[in-house]
């Protein structure tokens, strides 16, 4: 650790740049997708070797709905390969697998896959959270309603019914693509996490990368609203 403060705990990654990664190689959008696969691979690989405790990525948006149906069976295609390949993994690192977003709604057979994924990683330390069917203001409005239901809408409340509810506080939010906006991602948790725009592609994203910005990010002052 390089810096003066805490080492980041929770980092939260949008990871963008897929389709242009592909497009600067005349190469389709799915090959930009398949590299993302294999950049998320390498990172959760080097987890071990950081101060992170959980590390949570935006893989499919509420919104990504939007695109062609031949890119989103692609990315859903995608995910089945990697749970399947990747699982006895993550088992092995110990990696516990946790999901926020609207996951039920997927394909049943990937509801399966990722149910049975939850279960067998349970007993991990570091948890893998990833954003499926994810979008920000439904999950404020879902947590909303069944705080309601329990009684009184407090912050408090609100946040035991967001999908991060059992996560630390967001540490670090990245977003890669040179894009500088969050996409309805974590706007709850991100209040006082940093903030971290590189214009690396995600499938150029690589663990040294994560490692300089965690080195950044331990030179920053949190404030917190206070002096
Ligand atoms: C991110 O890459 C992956 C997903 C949103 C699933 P994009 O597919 O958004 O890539 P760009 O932004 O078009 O380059
Ligand atoms: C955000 O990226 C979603 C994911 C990375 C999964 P998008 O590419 O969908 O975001 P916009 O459309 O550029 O805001
Ligand atoms: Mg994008």
């Amino acid at each position: 650790m390089s810096g003066e403060g805490p080492g980041a705990r929770h980092v939260a990654i949008i990871m963008d740049g897929n389709g242009r990664w592909a497009k600067r190689r005349h190469l389709p959008r799915a090959m930009g997708h398949r590299k993302g696969v294999e950049a998320v691979r390498e990172l959760v690989r080097s987890l071990k070797e950081t101060s992170i405790e959980c590390l949570t990525l935006y893989a499919f948006s509420s919104e990504n709905w939007k695109r062609p149906e031949e890119e989103v069976d692609d990315l859903m295609n995608l995910m089945r390969k990697f749970i399947k390949s990747d699982l006895p993994e993550f088992i092995a690192n110990d990696v516990k697998l946790h999901i926020l977003g609207d996951w039920q709604g997927l394909a049943a057979d990937i509801v399966e896959m990722l149910e049975d994924a939850l279960a067998q990683t349970s007993g991990g330390s570091r948890t893998l959270a990833v954003a499926l069917n994810y979008g920000s203001h439904a999950e404020i409005t879902r947590a909303a309603k069944l705080a309601a239901a329990d009684g009184e809408i407090t912050e408090q409340a609100i946040e035991h019914h967001l999908f991060s509810a059992e996560l630390p506080p967001l540490d670090l939010l990245i977003r890669t693509s040179g894009e500088v906006r969050l996409s309805n991602f974590l706007l709850w948790q991100a209040a006082y996490a940093e903030m971290l725009f590189t214009d690396v592609l995600w499938p150029d994203f690589t663990p040294d990368h994560l490692k300089r910005a965690l080195d950044d990010f331990e030179t920053r002052e949190r404030r917190f609203g206070g002096r």
